[in-house]
């Protein structure tokens, strides 16, 4: 296409396509970026320039764009069923999926019901708690628990129970407010305190909750390990044991929200490991179908379908979407699991993560920089500005003159990058960075 005519398509994309997370006036003075295709960790524009893909496409992306063994999956697959609802209805790539999820939990979550997005994903998690305790003779139970800078999606439902004040104010009226308890965050450390000081302080907070409510709370909702969306705040495992144990003694579901921490993200497949433990409800998206296709679920537990299965129908969990359990986001999804285990994904990624590590300790050292943080393949740090107003912004349109997708959150910078980066593209990605800070920071 010439440049004239792309051009014409992508100033009209202003108009027709309305973007996500965005105030359509900036782009008044940033230009959106036209990608043409993709390949491994890079995306490409229209004009020719590539952009080294370090969030993973919003942290879904996990073994590259326009990755061979996925695309195969999806092309058999096309050639055999794109879609069939799943009521009434079943296929094999759902059961297949189903089975292995379920295994790499032990067989503890051993059913999965699908949608299409994490928030989704959310929504049915807290419908199900909810519907489960009415079943079981607990209608009290009404409320959720989350944690304060807590991200679980921009639905109704689990915008209310979302803490980040940007997302959630405008909409207000609109929400069933869930409690907010106080969030681990190591950050949060006073001299001489661990990581396990903080968690231990956050869990006491939610007991004196549990001790007042418990009668009318239905579950606790976590991003077990790390809150990404809210800047990538981390704890020590041992919080997540301490709030399994809480739920256990007070009778309130658990719900793990690995939407964004699943995968492989924190260095095991599911971050709920770490501190071994699971949860009542897990809630997977994102990586899951190797960044491919909208594809969301929640694992649970034998009681809680138990609480469900009768013959009455309003027993039943009623709940549905369109494209639930589809096909093609299935396999993609198989694929993705087979690479984890013929590639040995989670050890490799050790040794991919440490060498990231290192080669961004200039940026760690940096007098301008503060908390520097990894868990498993994310990388983060806060940077301390002159001129905090429009950092993110300013650092995003430097990241693309130097090749990178990079987009803070606020003043965190990080990184998710898919887990297939060479070498060079580490080395790449760690020296650019720097440079993109200073730039930034001047
Ligand atoms: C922890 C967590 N939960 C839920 C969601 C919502 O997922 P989606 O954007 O697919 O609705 C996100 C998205 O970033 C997330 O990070």
């Amino acid at each position: 296409m010439n440049t004239a005519a792309q051009n014409d398509w992508v100033a009209r994309s202003l108009h027709s396509v309305w973007h996500p997370c965005t105030q359509m006036q900036h782009h008044e003075t940033m230009p959106l970026v036209a990608i043409s295709h993709g390949r491994g960790a890079w995306l490409m524009d229209h004009e020719g320039r590539r952009y080294l893909d370090a969030i993973s496409s919003w942290w879904v992306n996990l073994f590259g764009h326009a990755n061979a063994r996925i695309n195969a999956a999806l092309k058999d697959q096309l050639d055999k069923l794109e879609h069939a609802m799943l009521a009434g209805f079943t296929h094999e790539p759902v059961v297949q999926l189903s089975e292995q999820l379920a295994a790499r939990t032990g067989g503890v979550l051993g059913h999965c019901f699908y949608a299409s997005d994490g928030a989704s994903a959310v929504e049915i998690a807290l419908k199900m708690s909810f519907h489960a305790w009415r079943n079981l003779g607990q209608p009290d139970k009404q409320e959720f628990v989350c944690l304060s800078g807590s991200y679980h999606g921009e639905t109704i439902g689990a915008l209310a129970v979302t803490d980040v004040a940007l997302f959630r104010e405008a909409y207000g009226p609109l929400l069933q407010r869930a409690h907010v308890v106080a969030s681990p965050d190591a950050r949060q450390a006073q001299a001489g305190e661990t990581a396990a000081d903080v968690a231990r302080h956050a869990a006491q907070d939610l007991r004196q909750l549990l001790e007042a409510r418990a009668g009318h709370i239905a579950a606790v909702i976590v991003e077990p390990l790390v809150q990404c969306a809210s800047g990538m705040a981390m704890h020590d495992p041992v919080y997540l044991q301490l709030v399994r144990a809480l739920c256990d003694e007070f009778g309130v579901h658990l719900i793990a929200d690995e939407i964004a921490v699943g995968c492989g993200r924190t260095g095991s497949f599911f971050a709920c490991e770490q501190a071994a433990i699971w949860p009542d409800f897990l809630c997977l998206s994102k990586g899951i179908s190797g960044g491919y296709l909208p594809l969301s679920l929640v694992m649970t537990r034998e009681e809680i379908y138990q609480a469900f299965y009768h013959a009455d129908v309003a027993r039943g969990f009623l709940h549905s979407h369109s494209y639930t359990g589809n096909p093609l986001a299935c396999r993609a999804a198989l694929a993705t699991l087979a690479i984890f285990d013929e590639d040995n994904v989670l050890a490799m990624n050790r040794v991919r993560g440490d060498k990231l590590e290192a080669a961004l300790a200039p940026i760690a050292q940096h007098p301008q920089v503060k908390n520097f943080r990894r868990q498993g393949m994310i990388f983060a740090f806060d940077a301390q500005p002159a001129q905090a107003e429009g950092f993110a912004r300013r650092f995003f349109t430097e990241a693309l003159q130097q090749e990178l997708l990079l987009r803070p959150i606020g003043n965190t910078v990080y990184m998710m990058p898919p887990y297939i980066l060479s070498d060079e593209e580490i080395a790449l990605l760690a020296t650019r960075t720097l440079t993109v800070l200073e730039h930034t920071l001047r």
